[in-house]
């Protein structure tokens, strides 16, 4: 029996992403730092994967969404006009026993839920944003913070990016990027972490408009998971009630995976009305974030559908929801538009003609596809180290080879074999990965 019944599948996960190159604990060999993870070469491979396809649907493919990639470091004003200075906060408490600390919100009744004891603090409001400061004064003046969400760039950024491309409302700018929160409880591996990846996309659209395109974004958002390869049945829409709308949002829906450990939120998708750009005007002192219709003559402060998604966390859902054990293997069934390695390219057995050929095959693909060659040990632990790697087909030279030209593809799911002519392997491959 493939892997250990005792553990859990987050352990089994947490293992094999190690095992197989996708993610190490940052500076492991000092003892790790809390809450933050390293991509290793196939986990690299499979967020760029991610972010590529994120990027295609939400810029190349339309004809109203740009692209941006603002700096981490604004203005600290910008935090003011945002609200993040004043709302942007957790309530944290404090176990004066074991010196524990916990969200408030997560706390159910008065004990300390790691020691049990009934000695825990008023709850205090907390900042998520890290501070640093820029220059070698580290006085209040030099104060900056890391931005906490990739929107704001994007909000300062309306009037240059409306302007430099010639745009009419409505359009969108999307932008990918890092943002850091000090969370007071990081955890389930890359689920909640201090530093994460967003992808963050801000519709522009004439305030009346707003419901309508909150609407399409909400489906289009949820294709994008389908379109992943996530399991419909996981997936769902979670309203936001009064009390967990965020500060700036008038309407929000989460999307929500169900994850081994419950339903939790995957991306946000906000009806920000011009709640940014007016306080961005007013904080700024100028009113430049507004737009001139010349149709109508009318000048308006356009409203704002957001779609939010996290990379990291989009990356472990791909991975719990392809995650799977068989009787002799566990393989991941990783979408083949995202898997991190294309197709694995062995020779049956070490020998010349087969090598060569197999070596041929992999020049050629190389090319177009990220592929693995490989020929030490049996063709079968082969297969089972590339099926935990999610690697979609298995490309095998064998003795029919050195006959025919032939060559055997193996596919990662059904396991099924084809038998390719050599020259039409790298067109097969391309056609299998378009689906
Ligand atoms: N600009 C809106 C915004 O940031 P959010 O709901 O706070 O909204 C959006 O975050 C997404 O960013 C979440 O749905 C999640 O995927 C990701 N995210 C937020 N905090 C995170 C964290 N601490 N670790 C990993 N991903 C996180």
């Amino acid at each position: 029996m493939a892997g250990n019944n005792n553990e859990s599948v987050m352990e089994k996960l947490v293992s094999l992403c190690k095992r197989r190159g996708f993610l190490f604990q940052s500076s492991e060999i000092y003892g790790g730092l809390n809450s933050c993870w390293d991509y290793g070469p196939l986990g690299v491979e499979l967020k760029n994967n991610i972010k590529s396809f994120w990027w295609r649907r939400m810029t190349l493919e339309r004809e109203d969404v740009e692209g941006l990639d603002a700096s981490i470091l604004m203005h600290p004003k910008v935090w003011e006009a945002s609200g993040h200075v004043s709302e942007f906060t957790d309530p944290l408490v404090d176990c004066k026993s074991c010196k524990q600390r916990f969200r408030a919100d997560e706390i159910d009744g008065p004990a300390c839920p790691a020691c049990g004891k009934e000695t825990l603090t008023k709850a205090r409001r907390f900042n998520l944003m890290f501070k640093t400061h820029m220059g070698p004064v580290e006085d209040e003046a030099s104060l900056v913070f890391l931005r906490p969400e990739t929107a704001q760039g994007i909000y300062v950024n309306f009037a240059n990016v409306q302007t430099a491309m010639r745009r009419k409302v409505p359009f969108g700018i999307a932008q990918i990027g890092k943002a850091f929160r000090n969370e007071i409880t990081p955890g389930n591996f890359i689920f909640r972490t201090r530093e994460f990846e967003q992808m963050e996309m801000q519709f522009f659209v004439k305030p009346g408009t707003d419901d309508e395109w909150f609407g399409k974004w909400k489906e289009e958002r949820m294709q994008f998971y389908l379109d992943l390869g996530l399991a419909g049945d996981k997936l769902r829409f979670h309203e936001h009630g009064p009390k967990e709308l965020a500060h700036y949002a008038r309407a929000a829906f989460d999307i929500e995976y169900r994850f081994p450990f419950g339903w939790q939120e995957l991306e946000g998708i906000h009806n920000r009305t011009d709640f940014d750009l007016v306080r961005h005007n007013e904080y700024s002192g100028k009113t430049n974030l507004s737009y001139f219709d010349e149709q109508t003559g009318e000048r308006f402060v356009p409203y704002v559908i957001e779609t939010s998604a996290g990379c990291d966390r989009t990356l472990l859902t791909c991975l719990v929801d392809a995650y799977d054990e068989e009787e002799e293997r566990v393989v991941l069934r990783l979408s083949p538009r995202i898997a991190p390695v294309k197709a694995g390219v062995f020779p049956l057995v070490k020998k010349e003609g087969m090598v060569a050929a197999a070596r041929d095959i992999y020049e050629r693909l190389k090319k177009r596809f990220k592929v693995f060659y490989d020929h030490g040990g049996s063709i079968g632990r082969r297969y089972r180290r590339q099926d935990e790697a999610g690697t979609p087909l298995g490309i095998t030279t064998d003795g029919q080879t050195l006959e025919d030209n032939t060559v055997t593809v193996r596919e990662r799911d059904s396991m099924e074999q084809h038998r390719v002519k050599l020259d039409e392997v790298c067109d097969w491959v391309g056609r299998y990965l378009e689906g």
